[in-house]
């Protein structure tokens, strides 16, 4: 089976062999770092790299106070050299950057091109960074982060923001915030608060999300898969070991599964993608309160996802509950009659969990479409 097959992720019009990503660390993580580990990841994101006069001064200053910081008088040829190592290699390229201005980053995007993902550090929470205003600054002034996005879509980057869990008032409207103005990718360190805020996070915007903060064992990356993340990274513990048993458990499970970051059902703490699960809105469950919570009624409901397995095999199943395998449950629910309609169709549950997925991308779309009009409008 193929990365696509398995993961169905591409970024910058590139598939991710794995849903594992390297994340920053400053003056340790360069391209000689993140190719030693290019077996088990799927991203690199190389940085952090001050790149304007304000940042690079309190780079400095960090440095004279103990920290590792990359050293370079000019950041533009420091990362275009760094980028240059990727070529050739199946490993994805990000620049964890740290400005201060919209200028700033186009200045590096007009150097580097398409070919990296933009990661705004919005994370640094070093006071010389905050008060040359960037790192955690722009998660206190979210227009200036805004700002900062929109200049880098317009031009035509893929932008991720990197992001500490609990440093804004609310990382919901924070998410929102992030999506509305344009990023691709929320990077989130979740710090210790765990898989309920990535429920809360995936629940408010329908934005890649990389998961991190000691990710450093199978069981933590499922919970983070289950909860809403698309991919994970690792920073302290991103040794070849560790990668490596990440990478070939995530491979095995997405192969046997079907679906390697489905979430649970949505009566048993499920995120808004477990919408794809749910039966017939016709009792009392925690269907009602969610479809209200997202502005759409039942009758609504019924009618999208019957109109989205149109012509697919989950249009099917009139040996189930309600005439259709649109309505049914998670694979791993025992079930006699969902079975026995699969075997009709000629399917497997992984290839009924693929076209869960499926099902569940479309269900989010038609949501978060709905959210930006409204917003907007
Ligand atoms: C020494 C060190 C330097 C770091 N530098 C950066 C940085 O420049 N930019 C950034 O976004 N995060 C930076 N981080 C944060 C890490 O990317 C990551 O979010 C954090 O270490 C938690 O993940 P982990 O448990 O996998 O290490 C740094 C972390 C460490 C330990
Ligand atoms: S509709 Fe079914 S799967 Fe969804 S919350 Fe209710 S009982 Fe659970
Ligand atoms: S037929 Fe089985 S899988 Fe389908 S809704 Fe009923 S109990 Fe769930």
């Amino acid at each position: 089976m193929d990365s696509y097959d398995m993961y169905e992720l591409m970024i910058n019009g590139r598939t991710l062999k794995t849903p594992i990503a390297l994340a920053s660390m400053a003056g340790i993580t360069d391209a000689s770092y993140a190719l030693l580990r290019k077996e088990n990841a799927g991203i690199a994101f190389i940085g952090g790299y001050s790149i304007d006069e304000s940042s690079m001064n309190a780079s400095l200053q960090m440095e004279e106070e103990g920290r590792h910081e990359f050293k370079y008088e000019d950041p533009i040829s420091t990362l275009q050299n760094e980028i240059q190592k990727f070529k050739g290699t199946d490993l994805i390229p990000g620049v964890n950057l740290r400005g201060t201005s919209p200028k700033s980053f186009l200045n590096i995007y007009s150097a580097l091109g398409n070919e990296v993902i933009y990661e705004i550090d919005a994370h640094c929470r070093q006071e010389p960074m905050i008060n040359a205003g960037s790192g955690e600054y722009l998660l206190k002034n979210t227009d200036t982060l805004s700002d900062i996005i929109r200049a880098l879509k317009e031009a035509g980057a893929t932008v991720s923001v990197k992001i500490r869990a609990g440093v804004s008032e609310d990382d919901s409207v924070l998410a929102r915030i992030i999506w509305k103005a344009g990023a691709d990718i929320l990077h989130v360190d979740l710090m210790d608060f765990g898989p309920e805020k990535l429920r809360q996070i995936r629940n408010s915007c329908p934005l890649i999300i990389i998961a991190n903060n000691s990710i450093n064992t199978f069981e933590r990356m499922k919970d983070m898969f289950s909860h809403g993340a698309d991919i994970v990274s690792l920073a302290r513990n991103a040794d070849n070991k560790t990668l490596e048993n990440l990478n070939r458990a995530i491979a095995e499970y997405a192969e046997e599964s079907g679906w390697y970051n489905s979430p649970k059902q949505l009566c048993r703490g499920g995120d808004i993608r477990s919408l794809t699960f749910c039966c017939m809105p016709v009792k009392q469950c925690a269907l009602l309160p969610a479809l209200k919570k997202i502005g759409m009624s039942p009758k609504e409901f019924h009618d999208l996802k019957l109109s989205l397995v149109e012509n697919t095999p989950l249009a099917s199943g009139e040996s189930t509950c309600f005439g259709s395998l649109a309505w049914c449950c998670k694979s791993s629910t025992p079930c006699m009659f969902r079975d026995m309609s699969l075997k009709r169709e000629g399917l497997t549950h992984s290839d009924y969990m693929r076209y869960k997925h499926r099902l569940s991308e479309k269900i989010l779309k038609k949501v978060f479409d709905d959210k930006g009009e409204e917003k907007s409008g």
